[in-house]
């Protein structure tokens, strides 16, 4: 199962076949940016790739667009994904994110 590095805080995270990298992390309990779940609505779940590029499915014509139109310009970071579509195909993907927490433990 493909690993994905998540920077700044050297978070890793499993991704199964046919997952999106937001869809691995909702599914082990990582907070993982969100207002939309994955309908392509809110861009808060963007990702920049920082290494690995090669291990990720390249963008869909639909997922450029939605960056291209419903982002601010000063987001759109070379490497911009969208991490509820982005599918990961190997490992020594490395993403940067602020905002993804490991699971709360439950006490
Ligand atoms: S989760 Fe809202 S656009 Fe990705």
């Amino acid at each position: 199962m493909p690993v994905v590095t998540i920077l700044p805080g050297d978070i890793e995270i499993e991704v199964a076949s046919g997952e999106t990298l937001a869809q691995a992390a909702w599914r082990q309990d990582y907070q993982w940016p969100t207002t939309c779940w994955g309908e392509m609505a809110c861009m808060v779940c963007a990702c920049v790739v920082r290494d690995g590029e090669a291990a990720a499915e390249p963008a869909s014509a639909l997922e450029e667009g939605c960056i291209a139109e419903r982002m601010p310009r000063f987001r759109q970071l070379p490497g911009t994904r969208l991490a509820c579509q982005l599918r990961v195909i190997g490992d020594g993907l490395v993403v940067e994110k602020e905002g993804v927490r490991p699971p709360v433990c439950s006490a």
